[in-house]
């Protein structure tokens, strides 16, 4: 039995996280959003490395005291190297290199995106994980990819976005919509009260599994530039129904693909990861597939969805069991080649 406890630390965007993991479960999971970004409709790479820099001591403090152990107990720390917000991530980065090396145990970097998904397999009464292979559609604000996970560290992204992600096209409409940042919650949280089939916009027509959101975007601007010319007030008046109408298509172009990957390749093992998979829509839409298609479906637990250091450790505790401990000249990337990370060691 794996006991070992090990930090996590996750600054790639603009959540500062820290979690403390024992085994593959979670012990604490602290984090710091910052919501200094809203008024500007958007992250500020400037204003967020500031703010992790401000948040960090705090944050992993409060994460060890809550996980109930001592500094000492830390058997390795574990941290995002990339992909994310250079600056966000350099702030992470240099605390866990000084934390391990002043704790004197090993550092492993962890891959963001692979920890979306891999955070499935965080210890829970409640939840089995999924078996391999499984189909994972990862879907945050900067990525949207279907992944065929073989194993822990063998995956291939068999799909991805050609231009924007699927929660960039929830804040960018949301921001059409004079949506407060990140707008994806807001969305689905309107959509409750509104009509899904009131509007229709345009869905892209693409090969293979791949993804395209910026179409959709466009649609949405065009159509509403245009109402707003008979009636200023067309948002405010349909608010809820554009909202559910946007969420509707958003959703319906997200599983279309993983349905016919999940066709294709023979595999009823499906997960969702990243972000936008808190959305309730999309939830919906793969508990009906559960239900219609005979799916075994995986979704995480809400505190799991959005950033969060808990995934983080969770990777570098499987790490660890495996000795692939980082250098202490590793240095964060913006662009981590995810391909290459997903390679087996
Ligand atoms: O994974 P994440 O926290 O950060 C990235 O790695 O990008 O994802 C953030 C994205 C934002 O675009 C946000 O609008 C979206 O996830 N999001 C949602 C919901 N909650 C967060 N989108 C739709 N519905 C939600 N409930
Ligand atoms: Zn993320």
């Amino acid at each position: 039995m794996n006991n070992s406890i090990i930090l996590g630390i996750e600054s790639s965007c603009d959540d500062t996280s820290a979690a403390v993991i024992r085994g593959n479960k979670i012990l604490s999971n602290i984090a710091a959003n910052q919501e200094i970004h809203n008024e500007y409709g958007g992250v500020v790479p400037e204003l967020a490395s500031r703010a992790h820099q401000q948040n960090i001591i705090p944050v992993v403090e409060k994460s060890v005291s809550q996980a109930n152990i001592q500094q000492k107990d830390i058997s390795a720390v574990g941290f995002t190297r990339g992909p994310g917000l250079l600056g966000s991530l350099l702030v992470g980065t240099s605390f866990a290199k000084s934390l391990a090396m002043s704790l004197g145990v090993p550092l492993i970097e962890v891959n963001h995106l692979q920890a979306h998904i891999l955070a499935h397999f965080i210890e829970d009464a409640n939840i089995m994980p999924p078996k391999f292979p499984f189909l994972c559609l990862t879907v945050s604000g900067g990525h949207t990819m279907i992944v065929l996970v073989k194993d822990y560290f063998d995956m291939e992204i068999i799909g991805r976005t050609t231009d924007d992600a699927a929660g960039e096209a929830f804040d960018k409409i949301g921001k059409i919509f004079g949506l407060d940042y990140p707008a994806g919650p807001i969305i689905d949280k309107l959509s409750k009260n509104g009509n899904e089939n009131s509007f229709q916009f345009n869905k892209p027509r693409l090969e293979n599994y791949d993804y395209s959101f910026s179409g959709i975007k466009t649609s949405v601007l065009y159509f509403i530039q245009k109402e707003i010319k008979k009636n200023p007030d067309f948002i405010r008046e349909n608010i809820d129904d554009l909202c559910a109408s946007v969420q509707r298509s958003i959703v319906e172009i997200l599983m279309e693909k993983l349905e016919k990957a999940s066709k294709n390749l023979n595999i009823n093992e499906v997960a969702i990861a990243g972000g936008v998979s808190a959305n309730s829509a999309l939830r919906a839409a793969m508990q009906k597939n559960a239900e219609n298609l005979g799916w075994n479906i995986y979704i995480p637990k809400f505190e799991y969805t959005t950033d969060n250091a808990a995934m983080i450790a969770m990777v570098a505790q499987l790490k660890f069991q495996r000795g692939e401990f980082s250098d202490l000249s590793v240095s964060a990337t913006a662009r981590y080649d995810i391909e290459e990370s997903f390679k087996k060691p």
